[in-house]
């Protein structure tokens, strides 16, 4: 499949002076704290379910999960705050952001400190005209890709065939990533693990799983 030029990433288009104070120092307390653990982003995590399962499971890990879409967040905190009552540690491993994840990452997220990103069921822009809001044909995409470690991944998942080739091509030819592993997932062979997943399966759709990764030698 063809690529075409990805324009370069200008950070000065991207205001970041909207966190607050408080949200400022809430997330990096959340960094400096527990430094041990590996640090995971997911964008765009919708009501929460993979952020959420995911902290849960993961004890050695810390994930920041972002949703911009103020009514999905909502449903995300709501649970949050939920299993809180029954895993206060759930504070220490999980952070969900309201905010948009490329000012967020530009704003606190230093280079080559990220394990992984999730990009789970990303809106898939399936109009020709909307190939550089597709996340591997974006400008900022090399700020994700810079601020991962060596070697650390990028998970992404969808159900659209030519958005997952499309995604093979770029991640590899301009990003310069490898492939770690692909699988196709049909309803049955898993769980799902976010509401737009569980959707797709129930619906009979195939779901494509891509794990990029960043080469260990930068
Ligand atoms: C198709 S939905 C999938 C949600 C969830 N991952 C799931 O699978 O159920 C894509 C989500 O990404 C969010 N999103 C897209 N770009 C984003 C960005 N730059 N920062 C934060 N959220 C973003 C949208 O608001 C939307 O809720």
């Amino acid at each position: 499949m063809a690529v075409t030029v990805v324009r370069k990433f200008n950070k000065t288009q991207i205001p970041t002076d909207f966190f607050s104070i408080k949200e400022q120092q809430k997330i990096n307390k959340f960094l400096l704290n527990n430094l041990q653990l590996g640090l995971d982003i997911e964008v765009g995590c919708g009501v929460g379910l993979h952020p959420l399962e995911y902290a849960r499971l993961n004890e050695s890990k810390k994930i920041i999960a972002l949703e911009r879409t103020k009514t999905k967040f909502n449903k995300f905190l709501n649970r949050f705050n939920s299993h809180l009552k029954n895993q206060p540690k759930l504070q220490d491993h999980l952070l969900p952001v309201g905010e948009d994840a490329i000012a967020f990452i530009l704003k606190f997220i230093k280079q080559k400190t990220v394990d992984n990103y999730f990009l789970l069921h990303p809106n898939p822009y399936p109009k020709l005209k909307h190939l550089n809001k597709r996340w591997h044909a974006m400008p900022a995409m090399s700020l994700l890709v810079e601020t991962l470690k060596p070697g650390g991944c990028i998970h992404l998942a969808t159900n659209q065939e030519y958005y997952y080739k499309e995604a093979l091509s770029y991640m590899q030819n301009i990003w310069k990533l490898s492939v770690k592993s692909k699988n196709t997932y049909y309803k049955n062979d898993i769980k799902g693990r976010t509401h737009f997943e569980i959707k797709y399966l129930n619906m009979g759709d195939a779901i494509f799983n891509v794990i990029f990764q960043k080469p260990m030698l930068d």
